[in-house]
């Protein structure tokens, strides 16, 4: 939380309003539960345990708005010590962020963090706003990547194999300097993260260390991977993951 001479303001938009095609569930994907709570209540869950979240704005599908706040509880109570509001999300995940920054015009900072990350460690969100309050105006977690990468022509053919040491894989929570986004997305530039629009902008970004934890659940294998996860916390002799897990659900 904020001390006394802090004005900043940090706002979390939480983009949940996807229809989890891939996942290929029977509801929209931030309403499937993993250890009994929706993705939606985990990732507004593990937020609010960072400590340094002010607000959290949820982009929820335009019909689950109702279900959405009753999800959220108490948490959706304007006393809530970090309040939660729900917007109605778009039919782009860019349409969803661009909602959350109109419902957050007091923001300094942004976070932007996919429900579907519902097991990110807090312990990583405080990095990402540790670093944004040092004065990075923008700030992704990444991974090194495992796999070799190639690019490929429409046949499938070769056409280049970069160099691997210099890639990362990028998760969220992304944070932002407020204005910064806000501008980014008033250019009306197209790019596939959040990061990807304030670059197109021209503004540097930098990247820290991500967290395996912080996967996003997008496939079946995924939901498995963390219903598993969640499950074995429970469990006798369990190890140091599970520990951080106890900081997200409880
Ligand atoms: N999202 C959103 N609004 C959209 C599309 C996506 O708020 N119109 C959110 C999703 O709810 C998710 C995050 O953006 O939390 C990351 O998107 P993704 O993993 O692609 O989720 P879905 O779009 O729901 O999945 P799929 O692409 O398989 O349909
Ligand atoms: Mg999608």
């Amino acid at each position: 939380m904020n001390q006394l001479h802090d004005t900043s303001r940090v706002v979390a938009l939480v983009p949940a309003a996807g229809r989890g095609v891939r996942l290929g569930e029977s509801m929209p994907k931030a309403f499937v539960p993993v250890g009994g709570s929706p993705m939606l209540t985990l990732a507004t869950d593990g937020l609010i345990a960072s400590g340094v979240v002010d607000h959290i704005v949820i982009a929820a599908p335009a019909e689950l708005l109702d279900e959405a706040r009753i999800l959220l509880g108490h948490r959706a109570e304007p006393a809530c010590p970090v309040p939660v509001s729900v917007v109605a999300g778009g039919a782009e995940r860019t349409d969803s962020v661009r909602a959350g920054i109109a419902a957050a015009p007091q923001a300094t900072h942004f976070l932007v963090h996919d429900a579907a990350r519902a097991l990110t460690p807090p312990s990583m969100i405080a990095r990402v706003v540790a670093e944004l309050k040092s004065g990075c105006p923008a700030v992704v977690p990444g991974l090194p990547v495992a796999d070799t990468i190639k690019s490929v022509d429409a046949d499938g053919e070769v056409t280049g194999t970069p160099d691997r040491s210099v890639l990362r894989a990028i998760q969220t929570p992304q944070g932002f300097d407020g204005q910064l986004l806000r501008d980014a997305y008033a250019a009306g530039m197209h790019a596939t993260d959040d990061a990807g629009l304030v670059e197109a902008f021209g503004a540097r970004v930098r990247v820290i260390p991500g967290d395996p934890l912080a996967f996003k659940i997008t496939t079946p294998l995924d939901l498995r991977l963390a219903r598993t996860l969640l499950a074995e916390r429970d469990t006798p002799g369990r190890t140091e993951i599970f520990e951080q897990l106890n900081t997200v659900t409880r």
